[in-house]
């Protein structure tokens, strides 16, 4: 797909963070009702609701990864964003959606050092989150990620002979996005990963494989991925009760 451009004003005039959204997935866990990125919470698309979190915490310009065929769609979900937007091809699995993110992102934003990189599947990541996952880049951290404590007792399905069924889960921690990272080292990491034929499932993951410390941030309940139908019922919810707010201060 030739890459879209929406140009306008960055916002940060100051070492921009850019962010890549991955949003290839087809969605099939979620059922009819057509690709994830696209499918719509408040008449809003998903994707468009990850680059207005996104962008309201401090991202000054954006990096879309989808799916070629689907670049009108796209075009017009993103009609409206707050920053400017670029939109690339995705991959066969989601580490080759954000090397071209990535590769973009380099592109667009030369002088970038940090870059997020964000799942469309999750829309409504707070502000907060956002702005503290760049705060710890800027003060040095090279790989960030969103964390939340692990609610469910976990226990191991198949366990070894001796191993302990139930998992200690005062330890265990969920890892949401936007996972922050120094782009060169990012990038290092994903050369590394695609030679050594290592898989991982996150970016994070990517890092840790060259060596490099990941820096843990709070995350938050709200930043839910949407993956199956019942967790587009509570996406509505958490944009009707944040819908709500908005108008209740602004009434005020
Ligand atoms: O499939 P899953 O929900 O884990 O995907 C996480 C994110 O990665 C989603 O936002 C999805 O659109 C994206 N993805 C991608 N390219 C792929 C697979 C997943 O951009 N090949």
């Amino acid at each position: 797909m030739t890459s879209l451009h929406k140009s306008t004003q960055l916002h940060n005039s100051y070492e921009p963070v850019v962010a890549v959204v991955v949003a290839a997935g087809s969605g099939v866990r979620l059922g009819e009702g057509g690709p994830k990125a696209l499918r719509t919470v408040g008449g809003r698309a998903l994707v468009a609701h990850a680059v207005d979190a996104l962008a309201a915490g401090g991202a000054a310009r954006v990096v879309v990864v989808g799916r070629g065929e689907l670049a009108a769609d796209f075009s017009r979900a993103l009609g409206t964003a707050p920053i400017p937007w670029t939109l690339v091809e995705g991959g066969v699995e989601r580490q080759d959606s954000v090397a071209h993110g990535l590769a973009e992102a380099a592109r667009v934003v030369p002088s970038a050092r940090h870059v997020l990189v964000h799942d469309a599947a999750r829309p409504f990541v707070p502000a907060a989150v956002v702005s503290a996952v760049i705060a710890a880049l800027r003060a040095g951290a090279s790989a960030v990620i969103p964390a939340i404590p692990v609610v469910d007792t976990i226990r191991v399905a198949d366990p070894r002979p001796g191993e302990a069924t139930v998992v200690d889960r005062s330890r265990l921690r969920a890892v949401q996005t936007p996972q922050g990272f120094d782009l060169a080292t990012l990038a290092r990491a994903h050369d590394h990963v695609r030679s050594a034929g290592v898989a991982v499932t996150d970016d994070a993951m990517a890092c840790e494989a060259i060596g490099v410390q990941v820096t843990l941030v709070d995350g938050s309940r709200d930043s839910l991925k949407v993956t199956e139908p019942f967790d587009l019922l509570v996406a509505e919810a958490v944009w009707r009760q944040r819908t709500a707010a908005i108008a209740e201060r602004t009434s005020r």
